[in-house]
């Protein structure tokens, strides 16, 4: 099973200057993703990876100017005076890889409930003891601005090791309208450093205030002040989505409906936690909503699957969730043959998933969630570039962002093979390696 080789598109248009700033040559195989989407019938036909042996890529600034075979780029682009040149011999050339579902920017670790897990504790349980999310909350707004902001980027740069070029950052550890506004100003903050493209999402109904949730009244308190008092106020730092936690652990259909409306009428999409522990429906209501998104899906009736696949709501799979909770991951194959467009995403947070390996997501979904390679690969690129409403990302095309990762792989089908290894010998964000 090979990619089928592409014709060139090296040759630039006439009338237009002929120079690169970056030049990746020599890849053993260019990934460009630049080809149709995977079909669920057929989902080992290599045809969605536009794969380019021998390729090459070569940017003018922040964007891509040519993708094709070394000789013709070489050709045409050998001669740019001041062109970093990569030699990416040896290695896949892919699309930066994109994660497009994390609460990143938190601060403290629970290792210790994953112990009391592993001897049989269950996550509600061990929540109710005074871990789970409201342990996070408290670390994080005992924490200064510059300490969260610290950590996100430390996480930023290991994601990067791994190929990851772009990543969904959730607020959610604050819960109280100043620390969800303290959390989404350091996302802005560290997006606006440009070492990895960085989308922000205010998501306020995680979980309820843990100032609020033993006093009568608290929790419809809690509900209304999200979309009365903190929405308004999160809005202030631009945030890209907006998610609620659609469970039985979370919040119902009615408590995130006046949420997410109001959010909407603002002009934020949903992308959302659905049915990870038990199907209340959120998938209809991702649905309904025209949602980006709809994540985790470990319990989602077909008529939900369908119906988000209807509206063409992203459904977002975190087999690390599934893995570190003990759980049976989601059925990947039945939601792909129900129709749903398939990402993965790691859902790197401290309490049910701390890893930040997005690729090592790519081999959990081929060897236990039934997805075939190049429908693992499109779930790190262009289906998370789709779920991020962005067609200009998790592609290896002409006017494309020039996101892109040098992968020490001798071809794409080593990258669920090769597991659990840092495998970028170059991240390239926006043209800058
Ligand atoms: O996606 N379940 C909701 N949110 C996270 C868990 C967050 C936490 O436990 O801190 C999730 O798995
Ligand atoms: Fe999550």
């Amino acid at each position: 099973m090979r990619g089928g080789a592409r014709s060139s598109r090296a040759a630039p248009r006439a009338g237009t200057a002929v120079t690169a700033t970056l030049l990746i040559l020599n890849a053993a195989e260019v990934v460009t993703m630049d080809g149709p989407a995977p079909d669920a019938t057929r989902p080992d036909d290599a045809a969605p990876l536009g794969c380019i042996p021998n390729g090459a890529v070569a940017v003018d600034g922040e964007r891509i100017v040519a993708v094709g075979r070394t000789e013709d780029i070489e050709r045409t682009y050998g001669a740019s005076p001041g062109a970093v040149r990569i030699d990416a011999r040896g290695a896949v050339v892919a699309p930066g890889l994109i994660d497009a579902h994390t609460h990143a920017a938190f601060l403290g670790d629970r290792a210790h409930e994953h112990a009391l897990r592993l001897r049989g504790a269950t996550y509600a349980e061990t929540a109710a003891a005074g871990g789970g999310i409201a342990s996070t909350v408290r670390a994080v707004r005992a924490a200064t601005d510059d300490t969260v902001e610290q950590a996100l980027r430390a996480r930023l740069a290991r994601m990067r090791s791994f190929g990851v070029t772009t990543v969904e950052a959730k607020s959610g550890y604050g819960l109280d309208t100043e620390t969800e506004v303290r959390l989404l100003r350091a996302i802005r903050r560290v997006r606006a450093s440009g070492e990895t493209r960085v989308f922000s999402t205010f998501l306020p109904l995680h979980a309820v205030d843990p100032d609020l949730r033993s006093m009568p009244g608290g929790r419809e308190r809690f509900v209304k002040r999200c979309s009365d008092e903190t929405l308004p106020a999160a809005l202030a730092e631009a945030p890209d989505f907006v998610d609620a936690y659609v469970d039985s652990t979370g919040f119902s259909v009615a408590e995130c409906r006046p949420l997410l409306e109001r959010a909407a009428a603002a002009g934020l999409s949903a992308r959302l936690h659905v049915g990870q522990f038990a199907d209340v429906g959120g998938a209809e209501l991702a649905a309904e909503m025209l949602a980006a998104s709809a994540d985790h899906l470990e319990h989602v009736s077909d008529a939900g699957a369908r119906a988000m696949a209807a509206a063409g709501v992203v459904g977002i799979l975190l087999p690390g969730a599934a893995f570190s909770l003990g759980q049976p991951m989601p059925d990947a194959r039945r939601l792909r043959s129900l129709g749903m467009e398939i990402a993965l995403a790691t859902d790197c947070n401290p309490g049910t998933s701390p890893t930040e390996n997005l690729p090592l997501m790519a081999t959990f979904a081929v060897r236990q969630m039934g997805l075939s390679i190049v429908e693992a690969w499109w779930g790190l690129t262009r289906a998370p570039a789709r779920s991020l409403r962005r067609d200009d990302l998790g592609v290896l095309r002409v006017g494309a962002l020039a996101d892109v990762c040098v992968l020490d792989l001798p071809t794409w089908e080593a990258l669920p093979y090769q597991f659990g290894s840092a495998l970028a010998r170059y991240t390239i964000v926006g043209g800058k390696t």
